[in-house]
């Protein structure tokens, strides 16, 4: 008999990946996907514990379950993730209508875990961890047809302990994957579709270094001789371990995009320090120096967290200069949030909410300013982008009228989301499909989107259509 499985994701990509491997492992048991809560046998929230705000988000969402559950007494409900590691039985206790809580290393148990509770009808919990990476047999399945990007994590858990940080606890010690197993998940994804793979682990720097496999730059260059991908991402990279041999890879590597997320945290040495960083603000920008020699059209993203204990007027003022200094691409920044078992939260001197909203919004307007300078640079100018798929964003108002019923949408190398419509119906039925790329030309820049037209589409020569190209 067929069932219906809803999973809500919140967090990271981590958290991304790891609800495709929890789907692809019910599968195993009849369970298909559904976006319709109210059909689900099955509800899984898959949590993260890095703010407060996320981790409240969980308890508002099961809060909401209640009613669910008692319209469908048969209704399953599990939270799996940070939150389920960090509160474990917690959990069960405070949320009376819950079934299930499994933890971060759990998801190759969960199929077993799932059954013993079809049939018993009890309330499980299993947070148990392991320093071993256990390899999900069902990661070989890749993807439902139609996906041309996938993230795949190639190391689980964090040794660096930044003092703010929870991940360290609630994903346990850093564990990299071998090799052989992450090349032969993604040529699996290749062959059903997939042309972009963004390969993810808290700090890719130290792959395989604790194991003795091969080092993060070879995996690279391994990746990247599968036949049919098109592109490689990865993420995050900690600037303390961001190696001359990885820079080189932006230029050696060709299917390698030109972009790197790099968080700095601070502008302030004094802050990093208590946090932990290991690299002070001028190693940083040496290395933003070399990255933008090597490959100068790199794009550079960053973390910024505000008020973090102790952070003086002029620590903040030492941030805000570093954005000026740099000019990222991109900024996620972030209000400090005391976590429990991070060491941060035992730290004197708290900066007050209200100035930490503050100190926010002034990170977020100056970075605007560079966000849309470096977007407007690219207008007039001819960008590859790959095709994910059709807009979601259509009929906009700000766009240019002309056939702006569907939109293409893709990204090009550096990260930037580009939307296009079809420049004409019969083109773009025989040229244009998703995992293809074309080439267009930027005709306006938004704050967080390009718009342009495609001028060609390179013919790919396997799996998808659009084996004909067109110059406009
Ligand atoms: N491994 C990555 C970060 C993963 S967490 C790295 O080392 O860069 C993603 C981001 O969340 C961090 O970069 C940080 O900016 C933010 N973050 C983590 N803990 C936080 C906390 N306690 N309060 C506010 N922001 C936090
Ligand atoms: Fe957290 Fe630091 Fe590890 Fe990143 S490197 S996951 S911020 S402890
Ligand atoms: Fe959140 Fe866990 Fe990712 S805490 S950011 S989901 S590793």
């Amino acid at each position: 008999m067929k069932k219906n499985l809803y999973i809500n994701t919140i967090g990271c990509q981590m958290n991304v990946y790891d609800s495709e491997q929890i789907a692809k492992g019910l599968k195993t048991l009849q369970y298909k996907m559904t976006s319709s809560i109210e059909k689900a046998d099955l509800i899984i929230v898959n949590t993260c514990a890095i703010r407060e705000k996320a981790e409240q988000k969980v308890y508002s969402f099961l809060g909401r379950l209640a009613g669910l559950k008692r319209k469908k007494p048969a209704l399953m409900i599990g939270v799996g993730g940070c939150v389920a590691q960090q509160e474990g039985k917690k959990i069960l206790e405070r949320v009376p209508h819950l079934d299930l809580v499994f933890g971060t290393n759990a998801i190759g148990r969960l199929p077993d875990i799932v059954k013993v509770i079809e049939s018993k009808r009890c309330r499980i919990v299993d947070v148990e961890m392991s320093e071993q990476i256990e390899e999900l047999n069902f990661v070989k399945q890749g993807h439902d047809r139609g996906k041309t990007t996938a993230f795949v994590t190639i190391m689980q858990g964090c040794d660096n302990y930044c003092t703010y940080c929870v991940v360290p606890y609630v994903r346990g010690r850093e564990t990299s994957r071998d090799p052989e197993n992450i090349v032969q998940e993604i040529r699996c994804l290749v062959e059903s579709g997939v042309r972009e793979v963004t390969l993810l682990g808290q700090n890719v720097n130290s792959y395989g270094k604790k194991e003795g496999l091969c080092t993060f730059p070879e995996l690279l260059r391994r990746v990247s001789d599968t036949d049919g991908l098109l592109r490689i991402r990865f993420t995050t990279s900690h600037p303390k371990d961001l190696s001359e041999n990885l820079i080189f890879a932006f230029q050696g590597l060709e299917k390698l995009c030109n972009h790197i997320h790099l968080p700095i945290q601070s502008g302030s040495n004094r802050v990093l320090k208590n946090m932990n960083r290991k690299y002070a603000r001028e190693i940083y920008l040496e290395k933003v120096d070399k990255l933008r020699q090597t490959c100068p059209e790199i794009s550079i993203t960053s973390d910024i967290i505000v008020g973090f204990p102790g952070e003086t007027k002029t620590d903040f003022e030492e941030t805000l200069d570093l954005i000026q200094t740099v000019e990222f691409d991109g900024l996620f920044a972030f209000k400090y949030s005391d976590r429990p078992n991070a060491a941060a939260a035992r730290f004197l001197n708290k900066i007050s909410e209200q100035e930490k909203k503050e100190r926010l919004q002034q990170v977020l307007d100056l970075q605007d300013r560079y966000t849309t300078k470096k977007n407007k640079a690219l207008e007039g100018s001819i960008q590859s982008i790959l095709v994910e798929g059709l807009s979601r964003k259509q009929n906009r108002m700000d766009k240019p009228s002309r056939h702006s019923d569907i939109q293409w949408t893709g990204r090009t190398s550096t990260n930037k989301i580009v939307n296009f419509n079809r420049i004409n119906e019969d083109i773009a039925r025989n040229d244009i499909v998703p995992g293809q790329i074309v080439n267009v030309r930027i005709l306006k820049a938004f704050s967080h989107s390009l718009w342009g037209e495609p001028v060609s589409a390179k013919p790919i020569s396997f799996g998808l259509r659009g084996d004909e190209s067109y110059v406009a």
